[in-house]
């Protein structure tokens, strides 16, 4: 099972059990992980799911699509690696993956 590891805007570090298929999103709500908001449930039109990918993770996991990246441009504290979480399907490529949750979701 892929482990995922959310770092929190305060340095906080939670690692955790990802089910193949779900989303990183669905992972972190499943878990209490603090910063993921979601609020759409996962269909792309809130951006309360942002997620900075680790530098190191950020060409495994890849470029948003292109309505993902329609909703970055409306999300708050956008990155160059910042991908909307529940767009990240987990595989076992992504064992070990490390994302940094932002201070705050909005738009
Ligand atoms: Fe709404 Fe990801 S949960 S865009």
């Amino acid at each position: 099972m892929p482990r995922i590891t959310f770092i929190l805007h305060d340095g906080t570090r939670h690692t955790v059990d990802a089910e193949l298929g779900a989303t990183v999103m669905e992972t972190a709500l499943k878990n209490d992980i603090g910063g993921i908001v979601a609020e759409c449930g996962g269909s792309c039109t809130c951006a309360t799911c942002l997620v900075h990918v680790d530098e190191t993770w950020s060409a495994i996991v890849g470029k948003p699509h292109a309505e993902e990246d329609q909703m970055l441009d409306a999300a708050f504290e956008v990155k160059p690696t910042s991908r909307l979480a529940c767009q990240i399907k987990v595989t076992e490529a992504l064992d070990g993956l490390i994302v940094h949750t932002p201070a705050y979701q909005g738009r």
